[in-house]
């Protein structure tokens, strides 16, 4: 075995070759600098392996390679073409999805279940759409005068840098691939220092797929070296990122530098109205799944319960009994468990922290609020954690914590649910349960959030725009508007008689 691969056993048995280097040009390499990056189980605390971390030397090599693809057989290679190999990408990511699935839930914590079913369904269907779209992406002939043609082209906008968290860090890879690709331009893709193992292994997919090298560039590296480089990177056109919003903010600001096109999906703190004339059972469940999935480790987390008065002890007292019998918290390669550990120390250690704010800001706490220590007696496992009570000023109800975490508030009308639920500097996700189909429509209008969900929460489509507004993000991804964020339009005007 090279030094750029480790054979590993998983802890569901499963034994596959994990590529350790950085994949530029389709080729594996170190990194310059020979530092590396070392990948927790966050089930046991114990080490997987380590991976090479790229340094701004290295982003150099692959912007350099992306650029190089970018001017050459990539750039006119027939659409239709374009497209299959993505298409075949897809296929690969079916057949190879329950090694995907398992790395993703050993280094991440998520339920295998979830990783298998969800995840990998996420990655092969985005980049099968976007496959689809290669060749149906084109301009427009404007008419203006008999003396004038004017059309457009879709231009891809050139070498993209894609930088992405680990929450759901293959399905994140394939929402930012898929539209780029489609589009005809060439990536540098920087996967989480949290999760670095599964895109490694998707990257040899890229090459076995077919495409040329330098189309598709991977590094696992620092947020703060390899992220910063590739954000403030003269050669890059292209930033899109998904994470925090501090850190969005910071990538905003490097970008400014050669004034890249930007793409920012950030926090959150999603709010999820409960009106008195809902069906409470279906609005619990779905509160259920809004806040607890993924470790409640969600973008789009609807992690601010707002409920009408008439129904909020009710509200309150099925969710708790819901929870508990649902929130199965254990071994994520267990059939039975709902709940993982979070992913890393440090986010374990915030979310605590929040359950410490909670208490001391005088909120009641009705679930969970301490760890889990009886699944291996290690383990960043949290219970999943109910607060009631919750004022609007307290930190709890306005900051994102980004673990199976809620708050609960009740209201009075409707005008007070509307102006509380927009009362934050987040604007991603938010649900409304109502069984009045008018008064629904009516405030999905008037929630500030680039997501309403009438009726469900968090049941995101890659066939439909995401994105925020407020301190949420900028641009869309997904469905046809994520094509937007990745073309530039140029304007061929054509004089056909105007003399001088
Ligand atoms: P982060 O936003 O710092 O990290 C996300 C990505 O950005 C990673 O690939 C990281 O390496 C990169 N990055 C970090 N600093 C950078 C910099 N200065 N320049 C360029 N790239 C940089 O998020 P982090 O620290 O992992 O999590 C902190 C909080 O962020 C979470 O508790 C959660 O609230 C939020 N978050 C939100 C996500 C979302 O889906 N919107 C995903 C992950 C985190
Ligand atoms: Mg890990």
């Amino acid at each position: 075995m090279s030094d750029l691969s480790v054979e590993l056993t998983a802890p569901n048995g499963h034994k596959y070759t994990q590529p350790t280097g950085l994949f530029i040009n389709n080729e594996w390499v170190k990194s310059k600098s020979g530092e590396k990056i070392t990948s927790i189980n966050p089930t046991d605390e114990s080490e997987i392996c380590s991976v090479y971390a790229a340094d701004p030397e290295d982003v150099d090599a692959a912007v350099a390679a992306a650029r190089k693809a970018f001017k050459g057989e990539w750039r006119d290679m027939a659409s239709t073409e374009r497209g299959e190999l993505m298409y075949k990408l897809s296929q690969l990511v079916e057949e190879h999805k329950e090694t995907l699935a398992t790395i993703e839930t050993w280094d991440n914590g998520k339920p295998y279940s979830v990783a298998l079913n969800e995840d990998l369904g996420e990655v092969a269907g985005t980049l099968k759409y976007y496959a689809g779209y290669a060749d149906k992406i084109h301009g427009q002939v404007i008419d203006t005068t008999a003396a004038k043609l004017a059309y457009t082209i879709r231009e891809p906008v050139g070498v993209c840098g894609q930088i992405i968290p680990w929450n759901y860090p293959l399905a994140m890879a394939a929402w930012k691939l898929g539209p780029a690709l489609a589009c005809g331009n060439t990536v540098v893709l920087k996967a989480a220092e949290q999760t670095p193992l599964s895109i490694l292994y998707f990257a040899n997919l890229i090459k076995e797929a077919g495409f040329p090298p330098g189309v598709v560039n991977i590094l696992n590296g620092y947020g703060r070296k390899a992220g910063a480089a590739i954000a403030s990177h003269l050669d890059i056109d292209k930033i899109a990122f998904t994470g925090s919003t501090a850190t969005g903010r910071e990538i905003m600001k490097m970008a400014a530098i050669n004034m890249k096109n930007i793409t920012l999906e950030t926090g959150g703190k999603s709010p999820l109205l409960v009106f008195d004339d809902a069906d409470l059972d279906q609005a619990v469940k779905w509160a259920h799944i809004g806040i607890m999935s993924n470790m409640g480790q969600i973008c789009t987390a609807t992690s601010r319960i707002l409920v009408q008065e008439g129904v909020y002890e009710q509200f309150i007292s099925a969710f708790k009994a819901h929870v508990a019998a649902t929130s199965k918290v254990g071994d994520p390669f267990a059939s039975a468990t709902f709940q993982g550990p979070q992913v890393t120390k440090t986010q374990y250690e915030r979310v605590l922290s929040y359950i410490e704010s909670g208490k001391s800001e005088g909120a009641e706490l009705a679930a969970g609020g301490e760890p889990v220590k009886d699944v291996n007696g290690k383990g960043f496992f949290i219970a999943p954690t109910i607060f009631t009570g919750v004022k609007d000023e307290m930190k709890i109800f306005r900051e994102e914590v980004f673990g199976p975490f809620v708050v609960i508030s009740s209201f009075k009308t409707e005008q007070e649910a509307v102006d509380r639920a927009n009362n934050t500097t987040y604007g991603l996700g938010s649900a409304v349960f109502t069984e009045n189909i008018t008064k629904a429509h009516r405030v999905a209008r008037q929630i500030e959030a680039g997501m309403v969900w009438i009726n469900s929460s968090n049941d995101s489509d890659f066939r439909i725009p995401f994105g925020g507004v407020k301190q949420s993000g900028i641009g869309r991804e997904l469905g046809e508007a994520g094509l937007a964020a990745y073309t530039n339009v140029k304007s061929v005007h054509v004089n056909l008689g105007t003399r001088l």
